[in-house]
């Protein structure tokens, strides 16, 4: 607990110094830095290689944070109150008034944001006066880290600190819902779109329009492990690494499991860390299993996905 206290401490001396450190999130860690900050807000974009049009996801400790900068949507409330602080992440309108840095949306009226349950990252956003802007702490279109080694894998010595707060549980990044208009949802995560979907056609008024927005960072490249992926199959040919969900009878030293009893949580939190233990050992392709298209295995299919495009 202590050691925790210091390193919150050090955290915060890095990131009031303008610089970036990688945080623990539930559901994969970030690359934070001062969201008010453009020098902060730069320093991600430059270490992580990120495009300067596709815009960062900004975390907050409370609704009373967010408001300063932020236009709270009809919907808004109901999702908070059922799901934050959790894998869930709001676009929502900014306020004139906000003190958000420019660089973070490319100049657009419109913003990400979270509120991330991880309690090392809750605290340390709690004793800070400015919000953290966090993408995946990974280079761009590579996969997202879950744990402090896949940070420092990533970055290396150019990273100058890293909050370690144990593996991600979840292990997947956030369900992204666009609020503004009709809302939807952006990109497909940690909390189910039925879940979610059930929650606000209740309370929506049907005649809204979808306002179309661009996600960049779901653009096909991304959550690469940089080898060819193979959807669906039913078995591995020869050097392939085989992905399951379900424990085979055979013992076989291809095979890297999700989960041994078909449990799509647990699959989800070993996905980045199995494509990367995968790489790690060398080999050139991949194989996986089908994967049930219900509850958080709908975000493990839109990964998984992704990683077999070319
Ligand atoms: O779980 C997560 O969301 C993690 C943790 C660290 O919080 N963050 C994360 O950030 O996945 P990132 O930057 O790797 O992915 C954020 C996605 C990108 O695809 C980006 O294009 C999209 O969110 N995005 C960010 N701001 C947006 C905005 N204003 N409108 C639409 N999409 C946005
Ligand atoms: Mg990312």
């Amino acid at each position: 607990m202590k050691k925790n206290d210091s390193n919150i401490k050090k955290a915060i001396k890095y990131l009031n110094n303008n610089d970036c450190i990688a945080i623990p999130t539930e559901t994969v860690y970030g690359l934070a830095g001062n969201a008010y900050s453009d020098k902060a807000v730069s320093r991600i974009y430059k270490l992580k290689k990120r495009p300067k049009n596709n815009p960062l996801i900004v975390h907050y400790y409370s609704l009373n944070d967010l408001k300063k900068d932020c236009k709270i949507e009809n919907t808004f409330d109901k999702l908070f109150k059922k799901f934050c602080p959790g894998p869930i992440s709001f676009v929502l309108r900014l306020k004139k008034t906000s003190k958000i840095s420019k660089i973070i949306t490319n100049n657009s009226n419109s913003i990400a944001v979270r509120f991330p349950s991880h309690p090392l990252t809750r605290k340390l956003l709690n004793k800070i006066n400015y919000p953290l802007a966090a993408p995946s702490a990974n280079i761009s279109t590579s996969i997202s880290p879950v744990s402090k080694q896949d940070v420092v894998d990533e970055f290396g010595p150019k990273l100058k600190f890293i909050l370690d707060g144990g593996s991600s549980k979840v292990g997947i990044e956030s369900t992204i819902i666009n609020l503004i208009g009709k809302p939807h949802i952006l990109r497909l995560g940690g909390i189910n779109s039925k879940l979610i979907y059930k929650l606000i056609n209740s309370l929506e008024n049907k005649s809204k329009k979808i306002i179309k927005i661009k996600v960049p960072g779901t653009s096909k490249l991304h959550y690469s492990p940089g080898i060819p992926v193979r959807l669906n199959a039913k078995k591995n040919f020869l050097n392939e690494a085989f992905i399951l969900i379900k424990k085979r009878r055979n013992l076989n030293k291809n095979y890297f499991y999700l989960s041994k009893t078909n449990n799509l949580k647990e699959a989800a939190k070993n996905l980045y860390k199995i494509f990367r233990v995968i790489k790690k050992k060398g080999y050139k392709k991949i194989a996986i299993e089908k994967i049930p298209n219900i509850n958080i295995g709908e975000a493990i299919n839109d990964r998984i996905l992704r990683a077999s495009k070319k």
